[in-house]
């Protein structure tokens, strides 16, 4: 098949890749000529484990094409939209301006029957919209508009593109129905389901489903505050409850809050559809409030690990991106802890692997070091923050020796207590004693 991505950010550039992979014709187009002369030279502008080799593999094998220029849509037999709709300033709505402006740009350039197929995650009856406006700039045109959310993970993006739990198609076309199924078939010879549904559905699955996730983890993280309380432990809790099938044992790990690139933006942008439809989601309204409350007072729980004197005093941050195996810090947790801390009279300094150059756009006031053992010499606490895979072996008698004072806020508990008191420590994390 051949297919135009728009968008080459995380969705676009690993979709665009993968489905090259597939045997797929994709030309990969985004505004950001920068990132595309970046491609063009295959250097990945973001980063996602195994991301270089399939981009380099693709344009090798003469599948995969990046421009800027949307030429190539009068030849294709789909057309991705896969650009940003972050949370609209003010109100919290999706922006849809980035996905209408593709429509658009898209509109002119039809010939012959094409899919228009909104991969970005969009709000309840954008689909319409987008159908509207291709309609109302091209009224000639041979098209139809599906809904097809993408799931990945950034960090696991390629696996999960490969190797989707499902995936959902939104169209009550016959035509796009087959166009998709083309498109798709690699993956369902791998036995990953393919779900049909109307496009308004589909375009409400991906919320509810990040909502869904968004609201596992707030609970487990409430759960956590009262088993600090009560002299319980959150992760023996998890792993009690998440045995359970009914309840299942993933994104119940409790931390400093959620952030990234789709939870808060995706709670925020359904709360608000909700309520444009007459409709409360109070579940999902307390998700967030408890969310960006908790973040905010991650930094509390430093200030009372060094008994509030934390004025003047430096703080040692291990990890700046919302996750591990990314440099997207998109609504980082550390962002608030940091800002938190900042506003205490500490100084911070910080160490990731790789999200430093993008935190250096968000956080200017503090100190980049090299490595975790250079951030922690002289530091009066440590506090990890993402769970990057070097932060879990750390030589704890060589930062015991080069700290100030031997304090470490472990938000990912990812240490036994034991362990770390034993070498000297004083140690908090979440929900455990
Ligand atoms: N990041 C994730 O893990 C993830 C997962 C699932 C779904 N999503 C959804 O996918 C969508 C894209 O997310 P992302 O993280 O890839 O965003 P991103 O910001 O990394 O990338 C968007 C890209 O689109 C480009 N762009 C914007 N308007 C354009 C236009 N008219 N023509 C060409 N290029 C244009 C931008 O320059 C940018 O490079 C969002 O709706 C997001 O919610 C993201």
């Amino acid at each position: 098949m051949r297919i135009v991505m728009i968008g080459a950010g995380y969705v676009g550039l690993v979709s665009a890749a993968c489905f090259a992979d597939f045997g797929h014709d994709v030309t990969c187009v985004d505004k950001d000529s920068n990132k595309i002369a970046a491609l063009n030279q295959y250097r990945i502008p973001i980063f996602e484990p195994d991301l270089d080799k399939l981009v380099e593999s693709g344009i090798n094998s003469g599948r995969l094409r990046f421009g800027v220029d949307l030429s190539d849509i009068s030849n294709a037999d789909a057309v991705f939209i896969a650009v940003g709709t972050p949370s609209r300033r003010g109100d919290g709505h999706a922006d849809l301006s980035y996905v209408h402006a593709a429509a658009r740009e898209i509109a002119g350039l039809l010939e012959g029957f094409t899919l228009i197929v909104t991969k970005s995650t969009v709000p309840v009856g954008t689909g319409d919209e987008v159908e509207r406006i291709i309609q109302e700039t091209n009224p000639a045109a041979d098209f139809a508009v599906v809904a097809n959310p993408e799931f990945l993970r950034e960090g696991a993006a390629i696996r999960d593109f490969q190797h989707p739990d499902r995936i959902v198609v939104g169209t009550e076309d016959e035509r796009a129905r087959k166009v998709m199924g083309r498109i798709y078939r690699p993956l369902y010879l791998n036995q990953a389901p393919i779900l049909y549904t109307s496009r308004r559905t589909a375009e409400l699955i991906k919320y509810a489903a990040n909502a869904f996730l968004a609201t596992k983890i707030t609970f487990i993280n409430e759960i956590a505050d009262l088993a600090e309380r009560v002299g319980a432990n959150v992760q023996d809790v998890a792993r009690g409850i998440g045995l359970d099938n009914r309840i299942g044992a993933k994104f119940l790990h409790a931390g400093p809050g959620y952030g990234g690139s789709c939870f808060p933006k995706d709670t925020r942008a359904l709360s608000k559809t909700a309520l444009d439809f007459g409709v409360q989601l109070r579940v999902v309204e307390a998700t967030l409030t408890v969310n960006e409350i908790r973040k905010r007072t991650m930094s509390r729980k430093v200030a009372g690990a060094l008994d509030h004197d934390i004025r003047g005093k430096t703080i040692a941050v291990l990890g700046l991106t919302f996750k591990p195996d990314t440099d997207d810090m998109r609504e980082a947790p550390s962002i608030a802890l940091i800002a938190g801390l900042l506003d205490f009279g500490a100084k911070v300094r910080a160490h990731d692997p790789v999200g430093m150059e993008q935190a250096k756009k968000e956080l200017s006031d503090i100190e980049y070091c090299d490595d975790p053992y250079a951030c922690a010499r002289g530091a009066d606490a440590l506090v990890i923050v993402t769970e990057w895979r070097q932060f879990r072996a750390l030589d704890l008698e060589r930062i015991r020796t080069d700290m100030a004072t031997p304090i470490i806020v472990d938000l990912r508990n990812i240490y036994r207590p034991e362990d770390v008191r034993s070498a000297g420590f004083k140690y908090e994390s979440i929900g455990r004693q």
